[in-house]
């Protein structure tokens, strides 16, 4: 079958109601199986987009009657929702699923899943029960949706389940058991098709395709009659949400419907520097709800090197986003992604990218060093960096940014905020803390019934990289 998204109509894309409803079948099935698992946990490693995904696992395990378990020890089914992004979270992922081995042998019930963006690389999946073999299934990203039968599957077989299909499909209607009820995650598209040199995310996530306005709005609807006081639209390319959609649809278009609802607090990621139009600009300084922060990852900050990663725009062009941003939203909160020790960076191209942060002065910046990522073109490129020198100049770009950072956030003191409050801050029960509207935390006298509210306060101070306040 054809693989290009934009070649399909979009009844082709989303699963069918006949199968969602076979799903269901799979799940009551369950259910009613004597001896299957009654607790679960689920793990999670990645970005926003496993996080969510691990929403919609647990929705799904809570319909087929489990409950979530206090630790994964206690549990009698674990999911790992596995990243791949850098070498080291693969690692990370590996190194629990061994000691998962220990408490199977404590308790030979245990039943072990793997999901997520590593499963779905090329071969890794049967790599993985090969070299695991306690592991009773495997399956990828564009088969989440399934998850209710091939967990049947398993739970009816001796031998392990692998399942990676590569099917670039939209499910609509999953159950999701959201971890906080106060700020939701909406996916309004999925996969990316712009093929960062560096980067895996387009082979595990598929091709670009965009949920219809339709549903986004419904589901944005259900959430705002639960008290919902906050939204994360989520994509890897938000900006190109519409494009494959051929009805106009702009995610600016998509953003304004949205606001229109009145949710107190819009937000969204993660957005490419190449598609964020002037429309999206000016629907950011007009619309109330959305909030006055943004997420523009960079990269880097030398032309050569921006060419090299197939972004698509010049560190002149990426400044001017820059500045239009600002001058439509006066005082914005910037963050960004940087990395470093691509293949071929010189002294000079990392000196542009410390001169690059250090014009923009971002509110936080998440660096990494490049891993190579098999089968992305830049692991095959000449010019590979010495790991030594590549932790020289992140340490040198962090301690800048550190520095840069205490001077930005400076700006808040003395201004109004509103926090929306996550929990009790790390220090002490006497404090909470929560994110203000420019997406920085802060931290404020207040106690449980804070939990979920946005509270309106005044910036006194900043510690570490937390902004300290008052409550008005
Ligand atoms: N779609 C988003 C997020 C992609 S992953 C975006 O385009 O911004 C998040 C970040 O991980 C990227 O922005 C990039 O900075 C970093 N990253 C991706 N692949 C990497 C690799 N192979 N080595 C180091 N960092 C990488
Ligand atoms: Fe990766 Fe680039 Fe797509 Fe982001 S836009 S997910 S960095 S390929
Ligand atoms: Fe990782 Fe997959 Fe997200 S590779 S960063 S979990 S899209």
């Amino acid at each position: 079958m054809e693989k290009d998204g934009n070649d399909m109509t979009r009844s082709d894309l989303t699963v069918s109601a006949e199968e969602m409803e076979r799903q269901k079948e799979f799940t009551a099935e369950i259910r009613q199986m004597p001896g299957r698992p009654e607790s679960f946990y689920v793990v999670t490693y990645g970005c926003q987009m496993n996080a969510h995904d691990s929403e919609k696992l647990s929705g799904m395990l809570q319909e087929m009657g489990m409950t979530e378990a206090e630790d994964r020890e206690q549990a009698d089914f674990v999911i790992f929702n596995t990243c791949c992004v850098r070498e080291n979270a693969e690692r990370r992922a590996l190194g629990n699923v061994t000691w998962l081995k220990e408490i199977r042998k404590r308790n030979p019930g245990l039943v072990i899943a793997v999901c997520g963006c590593m499963i779905q690389e090329p071969g890794m999946a049967e790599k993985m029960l090969k070299q695991y073999k306690f592991i009773n299934l495997a399956f990828g990203t564009s088969n989440l949706w399934k998850f209710p039968e091939l967990l049947y599957r398993t739970l009816n077989t001796d031998r392990n389940t692998v399942v990676v299909e590569n099917e670039d499909v939209i499910p609509e209607g999953l159950p999701i058991s959201r971890a906080r009820k106060e700020a939701a995650y909406i996916t309004v598209m999925y996969g990316c098709n712009n093929y960062c040199s560096y980067c895996i995310v387009p082979y595990v996530r598929g091709r670009e395709r965009s949920r219809e306005p339709a549903s986004i709005l419904r589901e944005a609807e259900e959430l705002l009659r639960s008290d919902v006081q906050e939204i994360m639209l989520l994509g890897q390319n938000v900006n190109s949400y519409g494009k494959d959609l051929g009805g106009g649809m702009s995610f600016a278009g998509l953003l304004r419907e949205l606001d229109a609802m009145g949710i107190p607090r819009i937000r969204f990621m993660t957005s490419h520097p190449k598609d964020l139009s002037d429309k999206l600009i000016e629907t950011m300084g007009s619309c109330g709800h959305i909030l006055p922060q943004f997420h523009l990852p960079v990269q880097s900050g030398s032309d050569r090197m921006l060419k090299e990663m197939n972004r698509h725009y010049t560190r002149s062009q990426y400044l001017d986003r820059v500045r239009k941003l600002r001058a439509a939203v006066p005082g914005i909160g910037l963050s960004t992604d940087i990395i470093v020790g691509f293949p071929g960076e010189t002294e000079a191209d990392f000196a542009d990218t410390m001169a690059l942060v250090e014009e923009v002065r971002y509110d936080s910046a998440f660096t990494f060093i490049y891993s190579p990522r098999v089968g992305t073109r830049a692991a095959e490129m000449d010019g590979q960096i010495d790991p030594e020198v590549s932790k020289e100049r992140i340490q040198k770009l962090i301690a800048l940014q550190e520095g840069l950072q205490q001077e930005t956030m400076a700006r808040f003191v003395g201004m109004e905020e509103e926090a929306l409050i996550e929990g009790f801050s790390r220090r002490s029960t006497l404090e909470v803390s929560g994110k203000g509207r420019h997406g920085i935390s802060i931290t404020l006298r207040g106690g449980a019934e804070d939990i979920g509210r946005i509270v309106r306060c005044r910036i006194t101070g900043l510690k570490n990289n937390t902004l300290t306040a008052e409550r008005i």
